[in-house]
């Protein structure tokens, strides 16, 4: 059995980097982690964060060792990082707002940060356009709603346009490039950039990602051989988010239980 990668997110945001993963890297076994009990991680304070979303990362990393884990949420990674590193020896890759690249790619210099409320006020972030973006008037968004939008439209195909264009509608037409800081956001790109105006272009995290992963796995590409991955959640998953999940490759699902064996498998 080859040694899995680990992804974590507080739901389902982190499936646009899975998606983005399994394209490139096939091969290879992801076990993905959900804490949709505490979702979401942007009205968390730091301290509510760090001691929900540790142990969880914690207990699979225990039972799976895994090669890598991909923290697939910006929320958590501009918190946790540190605080991962120093327990953890295996290579963990956070995902945090793609202010870097977009501060490279604006004519205008006015560029524009969508994340969750958390990332907007986190230290890191700031220091991310300080370092970065020094140059760049940066407009910050934050917004738990969009999260919850993704989050319906994954699990059932429909999410509200209205709530969608008012979020939207906040960027302002000065900036020509829109971060999605959020791991949830890619899975509107669409929709989003059909309520912007032409001139502004988003950029998210998924391809740096997914390079970083590609320099740091350790086992052979191979695309033929396809191993089935497995979706593991902090609450109980419905029948419809299974059939929705099996069509983007999941086979196996868990629910995850605090203290107490710890998983539930739910083989299908
Ligand atoms: N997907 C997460 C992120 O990238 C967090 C969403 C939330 O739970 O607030 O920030």
């Amino acid at each position: 059995m080859k040694q899995p990668i680990l992804i974590f997110d507080s739901g389902l945001g982190g499936l646009s980097i899975y998606k983005k993963l399994k394209q490139t890297l096939s091969s290879e076994v992801y076990y993905y982690v959900s804490d949709s009990k505490n979702l979401p991680y942007g009205e968390l304070n730091d301290t509510q964060l760090i001691e929900l979303c540790l142990p969880i990362i914690m207990a699979y990393v225990n039972r799976l060792n895994p090669q890598l884990i991909v923290l697939a949420c910006n929320t958590a990674s501009t918190l946790l990082l540190p605080y991962l590193r120093a327990q953890l020896s295996l290579p963990i890759v956070g995902v945090i707002p793609a202010i870097k690249p977009a501060a490279q790619a604006t004519q205008t210099k006015h560029i524009a940060l969508l994340a969750t409320p958390a990332t907007i006020s986190r230290n890191y972030t700031q220091d991310l356009i300080h370092t970065f973006a020094k140059d760049c008037h940066v407009q910050k968004i934050g917004s738990s709603e969009l999260v919850q939008l993704a989050e319906h439209k994954v699990r059932h195909h429909t999410f509200c346009t209205q709530t969608l264009k008012q979020i939207i509608d906040q960027v302002d037409p000065k900036n020509d490039v829109l971060v999605l800081g959020c791991t949830h956001f890619p899975l509107l790109k669409t929709e989003i950039e059909s309520l912007l105006p032409k001139s502004i272009r988003t950029i998210d995290s998924g391809d740096a990602i997914v390079n970083r992963v590609e320099t740091l796995i350790h086992t052979s590409n191979d695309a033929s051989i396809q191993q089935p991955d497995t979706y593991c959640d902090t609450q109980n998953i419905s029948t419809k988010l299974k059939e929705n999940l099996k069509h983007l490759g999941f086979e196996h699902f868990q629910t995850y239980v605090p203290n107490a064996s710890l998983f539930t498998p739910e083989l299908l």
